[in-house]
């Protein structure tokens, strides 16, 4: 077995320092992602529902943004199942582009959406979006907008966000990014849309040891562990966690890894956000806010943001 792939090199990383914690990313194989599908169905799981809503509520607003010509770049598009509310708005787009990491879940999605707009070319770029994206280079001077639903934004480090957010301000031919936030709001509706009764997310958190077990010759033993989801005021954020139930020795990708009893793994941030908070990261990040969508309950947002630089 390999031990010096992306994913062995970021686990010992992350395994070996303290306290343990493993790159969100991590969670999205084939697996993850079908889960992640199985998380926005859940009725705990809020954001979903609500950011579907205030898609299909102000359709209007949004696909005034979508003008004909241009390309829509998504960045972590999964399933790719809100954009079809868009891309059914949008007339005469030049092309659909879903940025994902998860390589066959991306294809997979790709081959569904090409049957169902066979007008649009869907042009899917396996790529980390927290990095430089190379977008298909005949697209190179083509008017953009780019989509980043799902609050997928909060599940980034405040640097790594920044520093993306700025790196799209000067994509060539930007003309606006919408961006889906997730909400500050009581603690219990936070915290069970992370710890569902059905134990939905435990198994795509728990999911990470399966997948280092497969992938990177880990032998975690998955009873052994526990989900955990933490309300983090200070930092405004959910934090998921995978607790050890007792004191083991794991080997992963060759080398020993040692857990006292209740020790965790950190695996996944999801900052919640104010919009006095956002804009200030926006502004930051070379974008103003053009309008900020949101439901009644005010639980989530839809922001259309404007390059600062245009
Ligand atoms: N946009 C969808 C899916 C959100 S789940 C929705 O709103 O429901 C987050 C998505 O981002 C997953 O599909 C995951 O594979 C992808 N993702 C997470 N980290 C990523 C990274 N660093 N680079 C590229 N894609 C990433
Ligand atoms: C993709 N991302 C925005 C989800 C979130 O809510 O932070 C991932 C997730 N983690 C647990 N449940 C859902």
């Amino acid at each position: 077995m390999i031990h010096d792939s992306d994913f062995a090199m970021s686990a010992l990383e992350g395994l070996q320092a303290s306290p343990k914690w493993l790159d969100s990313k991590w969670l999205y194989d084939t697996h993850g992602s079908a889960i992640f599908e199985q998380i926005t169905q859940l009725p705990e799981y809020y954001p979903t529902r609500t950011e579907t809503g205030i898609l299909k509520d102000q359709i209007d607003a949004l696909s005034a943004v979508l003008e004909p010509g241009q390309v829509l770049v998504e960045l972590g598009s999964g399933a790719s199942v809100k954009t079809r509310i868009l891309l059914d708005a949008a007339s005469g787009l030049r092309a659909y582009v879903p940025v994902d990491i998860s390589a066959d879940f991306l294809e997979e999605t790709a081959e569904d959406l090409r049957k169902a707009y066979p007008d649009t070319p869907i042009r899917p770029v396996v790529a980390d979006f927290t990095g430089e994206i190379t977008l298909p280079q005949a697209l190179d001077d083509a008017p953009k907008t780019a989509f980043f639903p799902g609050s997928t934004i909060g599940n980034l480090p405040h640097d790594t966000a920044s520093a993306m957010l700025d790196r799209l301000s000067r994509w060539p031919g930007i003309e606006a990014l919408i961006l889906g936030l997730d909400l500050v709001k009581d603690t219990a509706t936070l915290v069970d849309a992370y710890d569902d009764q059905a134990g939905v997310t435990a198994d795509f958190n728990l999911n990470l040891l399966r997948r280092m077990n497969r992938e990177i010759g880990a032998d975690f033993d998955l009873s052994a562990f526990r989900h955990e989801a933490r309300w983090n005021a200070q930092l405004s954020r959910i934090e998921m966690h995978l607790v050890s139930e007792r004191a083991q020795t794991v080997t992963v990708a060759g080398q020993a890894i040692r857990f006292a009893k209740g020790e965790s793994i950190h695996t996944e941030n999801s900052r919640k956000y104010t919009r006095e908070g956002f804009a200030a990261i926006a502004d930051r990040g070379g974008w103003e806010i053009a309008d900020f969508l949101t439901d009644t309950d005010q639980l989530f947002a839809v922001a259309v943001l404007r390059p600062k630089r245009a």
